[in-house]
């Protein structure tokens, strides 16, 4: 039976490094913007769940269960068809993003009316500019990395503003528990280790930390084991 340590392509005695760097590359070749399907994605994505929580057994089961139901003649006649692919893709939220880091280069401020228009016709690296799509009820960082990207962050608790995003279109309210006085929210920035966007659409600009007054609110990654060096 395959176990998700088989999905991700690493030996079950892999380190967080090695298995963390093997979903990264495994989740964005199994993404549907990517070539892959939304069963691919999700699966991989359970995967690296099973892993993190310490379960292996429990997603072996389910895939047990799983291809055992879609082995039975009704779901043979049922499945593999493009409508049904689509049919599994859940509700979620279409957002478009921004790195702040590339915005002098562009000519541009986080407040022009046009900033993701004129984004979309610069030559940017997916990296630096893009869509996403991120299932509802999601934090933002959280889909963002399913995504294969690696935006900022510290804590993953509220504590900081390592993480912080400015929400440019859409919704995506900040839940209680956090350390953003209300001036900034009001201002659109929002934490995306806790946040989720709850509108069809959004726009935000990450790697907003360096905004004058947001970066007094920031950690020392070197206090979090998780932290990214350029931080
Ligand atoms: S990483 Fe610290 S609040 Fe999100």
């Amino acid at each position: 039976m395959e176990s998700p340590f088989d999905v991700l392509g690493v030996d079950p005695d892999a380190d967080d490094v090695a298995v963390e760097r093997a979903y990264r590359e495994r989740v964005l070749e199994a993404h549907p913007d990517h070539g892959g399907s939304m069963r691919e994605f999700q699966r991989v994505r359970a995967a690296y769940a099973a892993i993190q929580e310490d379960r292996p057994e429990e997603f072996e089961r389910a895939r047990r269960e799983d291809t055992d139901e879609t082995a039975t003649p009704e779901a043979a006649d049922e499945g593999g068809s493009a409508e049904d692919e689509e049919a599994e893709v859940p509700d979620g939220v279409r957002v478009e993003y921004l790195d702040y880091d590339v915005l002098a280069d562009l000519g541009l401020e986080i407040d022009d009316e046009d900033l993701f228009a004129r984004a979309a016709e610069a030559d940017l690296d997916r990296s630096e500019y893009g869509e996403m799509w991120v299932p509802h009820d999601e934090p933002l960082l959280k889909s963002a990395e399913a995504h294969g990207l690696t935006w900022p962050y510290a804590c993953r608790g509220g504590a900081c503003s390592n993480c912080a995003v400015a929400v440019r279109g859409g919704e995506m309210p900040m839940p209680t528990g956090h350390i953003l006085p209300e001036e900034w929210l009001n201002r659109g920035i929002r934490l995306s280790c806790l946040s989720a966007p709850t509108s069809d659409e959004a726009q935000v600009v990450f790697n907003v930390k360096h905004l004058p007054g947001l970066d007094d609110l920031r950690l020392p990654p070197s206090r979090f084991d998780k932290a990214r060096l350029n931080d």
